[in-house]
């Protein structure tokens, strides 16, 4: 499905991420700046955040305790707020956007 990555810098990619894949990998994969991703995926870093609408989180799994907790006190952070490490792809993801969060400061 196609992903829009909406930069740091306000510019927009926009990508073809394979299902399976998370948020976090396809903007890695893609060299996209924004995302650190420094633990690899494994919800322990914060440094995948992104904002994501209501419509859009819909279409992911609720956040398991470990990244509600992360984004409890990460800066930056609000109720649009998701990991993308834990954003996997679905079919259903086409043509949907991904604000994402400067985390390499
Ligand atoms: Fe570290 Fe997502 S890559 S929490």
């Amino acid at each position: 499905p196609a992903i829009t990555y909406v930069l740091p810098d306000g510019t927009e990619k926009t990508i073809d991420v394979p299902i399976g894949m998370s948020i976090m990998d396809g903007s890695v994969r893609n060299n996209l700046p924004g995302i650190v991703a420094e633990c690899g995926g494994g919800c322990s870093c914060a440094t995948c955040h992104v904002h994501v609408d209501a419509q859009t989180r819909a279409l992911f799994d609720e956040p398991a305790g470990e990244e509600t907790d992360l984004l409890e006190f990460l800066d930056g952070a609000d109720g649009d707020s998701r990991l993308s490490c834990q954003l996997i792809v679905t079919g259903e993801c086409e043509g949907i956007r991904i604000n994402v969060v400067d985390s390499s400061a």
